[in-house]
């Protein structure tokens, strides 16, 4: 891990424009502030998505259990769903396996629904932190003691390999918190038709997208006035002084957002405030930073219904069903594998 990020740095630094990839950001530290992002006043997503999973929990197993059929007309646009009728037994077990599990806050809602209803199910969260993965895991097995839970490390790519190796048990895969937002365009499509390749007919995926919105939203929750995200992006810097010698001084960078309402790009940057060198040890180079020198640290796309359909269909899935928030900023689709 260590060798790609010391490798990612030294491109990402000598590029023009310079570039560091948001993926760093999770380190203890950033773990850490990320928790504190989510819960503030400002970062409307994880408060819209608990409120969908909430809403919509009944909803949601009613459809987990079942095996939609989707009508041939529905082919190219937004399916109206019959859902089969389930019938209790095990040929409606499902495995919920999730994507990018972090904290697990929002999981558990659907969790304790689940397991009240007696749903037959096992929760698998696969994160890139083993300290997240092992530390949610602890935390279900005593939360919910009945829950059938097995965590998996590894990167989102190297983890889809894991799906193939699965049993015949149906597959719910969910890819929460707009972290497919994280992804440009051809990232997105290339990981959900990977994703994809490894998912069978009677499987479902949901993911979480944010919405496009009123930009002054979008850019107060990339913006918080008490500086958090402000915090988080320079983590990344004093990231590569901790482990790779380097030395940045984070008070001559400053954090800046913007908004791109017709891409629908929130993008972070980090501008150097004056004409600097920075060192780093580790990689035996230097790098030099003119005066308001970006690098771009962050995409954080956000969608409108018409793309997130088009992302379906370019990725080879049929879009099922919509769950949004009252106030419409956040929506958790259910695809399934379209025809071929
Ligand atoms: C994890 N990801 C979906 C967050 C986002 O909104 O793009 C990361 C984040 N960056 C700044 N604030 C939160």
């Amino acid at each position: 891990m260590r060798q790609l990020f010391a490798q990612d740095v030294q491109t990402g630094l000598s590029a023009n424009p310079k570039r560091l990839s948001s993926r760093y950001f999770y380190d203890e530290r950033g773990n850490r502030l990320f928790q504190d992002i989510m819960g503030l006043k400002e970062y409307y997503l994880t408060r819209s998505e608990f409120e969908i999973l909430t809403r919509h929990q009944a909803a949601l197993l009613h459809l987990f259990r079942s095996r939609p059929i989707l009508a041939e007309e529905s082919q190219r646009q937004v399916a109206s769903v019959a859902v089969e009728d389930h019938q209790e037994g095990e040929d409606n077990a499902f495995e919920l396996i999730e994507f990018g599990a972090g904290d697990g806050l929002k999981i558990k809602v659907l969790l304790r629904h689940f397991l009240a209803q007696r749903a037959s199910f096992r929760y698998v969260p696969i994160d890139i932190s083993a300290d997240a993965v092992n530390g949610l895991v602890a935390d279900l097995r005593a939360t919910f003691p009945e829950l059938e839970t097995e965590g998996v490390q590894d990167e989102y790519f190297k983890a889809l390999d894991y799906l193939k190796t699965r049993s015949q048990v149906r597959k719910v895969v969910l890819f929460l918190g707009a972290n497919i937002g994280n992804f440009n365009e051809v990232e997105a499509i290339q990981f959900l038709t990977s994703l994809r390749r490894n998912l069978s007919p009677d499987d479902l995926l949901m993911i979480g997208f944010d919405l496009k919105k009123d930009p002054s939203l979008i850019l107060a929750a990339y913006n918080d006035a008490s500086g958090v995200t402000r915090d988080f992006n320079l983590n990344l810097l004093q990231r590569i002084n901790r482990e790779l010698g380097g030395d940045f001084n984070p008070d001559h960078f400053q954090h800046y957002p913007t908004y791109d309402p017709t891409s629908g790009e929130a993008r972070s940057f980090l501008l150097s405030r004056k004409h600097q060198t920075v060192r780093i040890a580790g990689l035996d180079a230097a790098f030099e930073f003119e005066a308001w020198e970006p690098i771009h640290t962050e995409i954080s796309r956000k969608y409108d219904l018409r793309t997130i359909v088009r992302l379906a269909q370019q990725s080879g899935y049929q879009v099922v069903q919509h769950f949004f928030d009252r106030q419409q900023y956040f929506v958790d689709t259910v695809w399934r594998v379209g025809r071929e």
